[in-house]
């Protein structure tokens, strides 16, 4: 084998090796495999001119420009694998994995909420069930069915908010009486909760939406002293064993008799509270359901019932000692993550 062949061969790899190796990115690693071994690449020519050696000497020639060609290609792949790897290392030298995590945020459950949950649940294990209605209601609806003459108070213009086409917001959950007797026959247990709207100044304990709990059963039989037992367990169940009740006789168009309630309970801080409006169901607010059916399923001579209602935003601030109904409703996340989660 003549040793010039040899010799040039060995400096070729040399040389390759050496420019390989030093190769500063994936692009120049390239560059060199297509100047070397690519179809018009330095080694791929030497192949070619190998036809100009005599016959004897090509097998060892050839046999040279396969290591030459294998040592090129092994260092191309190792320099292509070393350069990935070096990025990849820059890439996560960039984490620093002692740093503190990004914190999440963890929700806190508005004091409205937990109210409104735990008095769903007592009366969900007593049979009610819960309904609603719509917060755009129908004057009747929310004051004629309801027994409420045209000249009453609570229908002023000032107090309640009017729709141009007569509708109004409901001024009351009570409305809901009167939408589940219209789609449903007795007997009917219901709890409704949900907002009622009026035309007050708003100030620490007023907002001209608030948030009520309305609740009707009616079925044969039905009377005080059912209306008594289940509030007075109710409020013992919400306040403690030791809550104190007054039932204190009251007016209201669409119950008769009605009182309010007031609640002594250390809980509210020890103090007598006047929390709900109750009554038995006033037989015309029957009669202007079998009216509205056009069926007799609601005759009063048939069924009794009581109903009741009360404000939950008042509870819920004493409950939680809020001192403005108003940060009920500013969504201040200051104010609402002081709140269990
Ligand atoms: N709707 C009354 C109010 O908003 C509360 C009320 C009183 C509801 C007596 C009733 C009830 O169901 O029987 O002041």
């Amino acid at each position: 084998m003549n040793e010039p062949a040899v010799n040039e061969i060995e400096s070729i790899q040399a040389r390759a090796l050496e420019a390989i190796s030093r190769a500063a990115g994936l692009d120049e690693v390239e560059h060199l495999r297509v100047s070397l071994v690519g179809k018009s690449g330095e080694v791929t020519r030497l192949g070619e001119s190998m036809r100009n050696l005599p016959k004897e000497e090509r097998p060892a020639y050839g046999k040279l420009l396969n290591g030459l060609r294998a040592a090129v290609t092994d260092a191309l792949e190792a320099r292509v694998l070393a350069l990935r790897a070096e990025a990849d290392r820059a890439a996560l030298g960039a984490v620093d994995v002692t740093m503190p995590g990004s914190p999440q945020a963890e929700g806190s459950i508005h004091p409205l909420s937990t109210l409104l949950d735990r008095a769903v649940r007592i009366f969900r294990r007593m049979g009610f069930a819960l309904a609603e209605g719509p917060d755009i209601e129908t004057e009747w609806h929310c004051f004629d069915a309801l027994n409420t003459p045209p000249d009453h108070p609570a229908r002023n213009e000032l107090d309640t908010f009017y729709l141009p086409d007569g509708r109004l917001l409901r001024s009351h959950t009570s409305t809901v009486q009167i939408r589940v007797m219209e789609s449903t026959p007795p007997p009917v247990r219901i709890i409704a909760p949900g907002a009622a709207y009026r035309r007050d100044e708003v100030d620490a304990t007023h907002l001209a939406q608030f948030t009520q709990m309305e609740g009707l059963y009616v079925a044969p039989g039905v009377g005080l002293a059912d209306l008594k037992g289940t509030l007075e367990f109710f409020f013992r169940e919400l306040f403690g064993a030791g809550t104190e009740t007054r039932f204190r006789p009251h007016f209201f168009p669409f119950t008769e008799p009605s009182y309010e309630i007031d609640i002594r309970a250390e809980a509210l801080g020890g103090r007598w509270m006047e929390l709900a409006g109750c009554g038995v169901v006033d037989p015309a607010v029957f009669e202007a359901v079998c009216s509205a059916r056009g069926d007799r399923v609601y005759d009063p001579e048939i069924v009794g019932g009581f109903a009741f209602g009360f404000g939950l935003d008042r509870l819920a601030m004493n409950l939680a000692r809020v001192p403005d109904i108003r940060m009920l409703v500013e969504n201040d996340t200051r104010f609402l993550k002081q709140f269990r989660p």
